[in-house]
């Protein structure tokens, strides 16, 4: 093994040990903390990578029925994004509203939890891209 190898090795390690200290059940994911600001351009690449597969940027909605996330914060406040975002599923056995939601497309289809959103710096980051949808 050589030791470039051993170096990301080591790094990967301490990045996943990370993310499992800083995943926590807060309501809301912070916008800051410690030496992390919620960041709209990060959110932005996490969108255009796995997000834009489904939703568009816009107010319409998209061919296979996900709606247009423009003006989303009108509809729903941070701490219900939050938990959406983490996992649709898991939230709509509690909240009406998620529940009426996946309910409401028309292609059957429900929103997967993804894993990148599993890491709430990352939702962080999203949603405050999603702010910037007005
Ligand atoms: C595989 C397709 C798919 C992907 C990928 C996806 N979504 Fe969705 N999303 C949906 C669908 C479909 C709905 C409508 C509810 C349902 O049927 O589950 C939805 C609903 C939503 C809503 C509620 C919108 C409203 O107007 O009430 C938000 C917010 C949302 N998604 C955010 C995201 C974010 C952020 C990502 C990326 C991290 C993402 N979605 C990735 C399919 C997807």
């Amino acid at each position: 093994m050589n030791k470039a190898f051993h170096i990301m090795a080591t790094v990967t390690i301490m990045l996943s040990l990370f993310s499992l200290v800083t995943q926590s059940t807060a309501e809301e994911p912070p916008a800051t903390q410690g030496s992390f600001k919620a960041s709209a351009e990060r959110g932005k690449m996490i969108f255009d990578t796995v997000c834009s597969h489904c939703h568009n940027a816009t107010y319409e909605e998209s061919r296979i029925g996900a709606p247009g996330l423009r003006g989303v914060l009108e509809r729903h406040d941070v701490n219900w994004l939050n938990h959406w975002i983490k996992s649709p599923e898991t939230f709509a056995k509690t909240d009406k509203t998620a529940q009426a939601l996946i309910e409401s497309n028309p292609f059957g289809l429900t929103m997967p939890t993804l894993p990148i959103v599993q890491d709430e710096h990352n939702r962080a980051d999203i949603i405050e891209f999603l702010k910037t949808l007005k």
